[in-house]
């Protein structure tokens, strides 16, 4: 690994790597991945540990703090993030300028970068309790803007933060009409989606948090850096795959339809990709996907769920796994191939995928966030390009132009 800014700069060493497929960016502390092994560590604790024993609230600990909390830590943490769980008033209006039909992560970017307007109070960034707040006000109203922003879309009221609950059936009981259906009282409901948050809290460094990071080395403000992490998660590439791996599993509609899907994916121009296969770093099985697919069929199974899409998932997957062209390019099943089945069993609406996503990896932003600001290494980043444009040429006067 070498330090290409270190070297003097006569040695005129120049990469090229779109893509950063081979460059780090920073270095961090927070999460490990051996994408080759498929392995996942937040803070050194692997994955399947924390999926299995942990909270979403107590992952966001320790990947913002570095450590488990002792039950005293972590209940003064819970009392803080429970403590801003409120929405500016004022928010309220700004929300309601939104059109109806609006998709729920537009409104989710611009309301968490509109906080920056109502909470100025704390963006002395040089201060580290000021910082913490930020990140704890980040954590704390994402959900409720989240809920708020999905409500306003089938015009339904606003319902306040419930603070007896703890964050995500506070988060469901935001979400949802009751008495309808009191989803959040399902205990497999809560701890399903617990356990999606806990695994899409933080990712080292993907797209969007590396924008996050790549603004917040301008000095911007969080507020500013989270919204910008929001709108790289929305694309189809990255958190977008979610709601996309849905909209393919009911295009597809059948399983007898599955192998068709997957000769148009093997054909480079039919432009058809496996929605929620693949990834950048995993070259092997993606762990968070083993994790969510074993909860899928509990999900699915206590509630009393019979969702033909899920044949198709598993009939999708299996021939995948088998096909030559997937097996060649190391092509897995992802994250996100099996968490839209969970999310449309919970009842969240397709448009509302990526906004759970978004609302798990605040836990990450704002810890890589809060890593960044005190990190002596940290420089303004500022790739540099290969320049295809003409060589140098003289200005011709409009008059002489053919
Ligand atoms: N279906 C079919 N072929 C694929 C797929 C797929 N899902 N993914 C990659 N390939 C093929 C490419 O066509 C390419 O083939 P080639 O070697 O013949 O040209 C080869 O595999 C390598 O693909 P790249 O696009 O170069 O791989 P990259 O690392 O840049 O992309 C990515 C990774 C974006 C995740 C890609 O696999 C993809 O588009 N997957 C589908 C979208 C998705 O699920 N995204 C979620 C990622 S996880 C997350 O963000 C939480």
């Amino acid at each position: 690994c070498v330090d290409i800014a270190r070297l003097p700069k006569e040695t005129g060493y120049f990469t090229y790597d779109s893509g950063f497929t081979a460059t780090a960016s920073c270095k961090s502390a927070i999460t490990y991945i051996d994408g080759d092994a498929g392995v996942l560590m937040y803070r050194g604790y692997p994955i399947e540990q924390l999926a299995e024993q942990s909270s979403f609230l107590e992952v966001a600990y320790l990947l913002m703090n570095g450590e488990l909390p002792t039950k005293a830590q972590f209940d003064r943490f819970e009392h803080q993030v429970t403590h801003h769980t409120m929405m500016h008033e004022a928010q309220k209006h700004f929300l309601q300028g939104f059109r109806h039909d609006a998709h729920p992560m537009a409104m989710l970017c611009g309301m968490i970068g509109s906080l920056a307007a109502f909470y100025h109070d704390s963006l002395d960034m040089d201060d580290p309790e000021q910082r913490e707040l930020a990140a704890i006000r980040l954590l704390a109203k994402v959900p409720t803007i989240a809920a708020a922003a999905y409500r306003h879309s089938i015009g339904w009221p606003i319902r306040y933060p419930r603070n007896n609950l703890e964050y995500v059936t506070r988060f469901l009981h935001m979400l949802f009409e009751v008495p309808a259906e009191p989803l959040e009282l399902k205990p497999v409901a809560a701890k399903a989606m617990d356990l999606l948050f806990i695994l899409h809290a933080d990712h080292e460094q993907n797209a969007s948090t590396s924008t996050v990071r790549l603004v917040g080395s301008t000095g911007a403000n969080p507020y500013a850096c989270v919204a910008a992490g929001i709108a790289a998660l929305w694309g189809p590439a990255h958190g977008g795959a979610n709601e996309a791996v849905l909209k393919m599993l009911e295009e597809i509609g059948t399983p007898d339809q599955v192998g068709k899907a997957v000769e148009k994916a093997k054909d480079r121009n039919s432009g058809f990709r496996l929605m929620g296969f693949g990834h950048r770093v995993y070259k092997n099985f993606d762990p968070r996907a083993k994790i969510i697919r074993e909860m899928c069929h509990k999900v699915l199974s206590e509630l009393g769920i019979d969702d033909p899409l899920l044949e198709v998932a598993m009939r999708l997957e299996e021939a995948a796994l088998k096909d030559e062209y997937f097996i060649q390019r190391k092509l897995y099943p992802n994250v996100d191939f099996y968490s839209g089945i969970i999310y449309k069993a919970l009842g969240i609406p397709t448009e509302m995928f990526t906004v759970m996503f978004a609302l798990a990896r605040t836990a990450g932003w704002v810890s890589h966030w809060l890593e960044q600001q005190v990190d002596p290494e940290a420089k303004i980043g500022r790739p540099r390009q290969i320049y295809t444009g003409a060589t140098s040429r003289d200005y011709v006067p409009m008059a002489q132009r053919g």
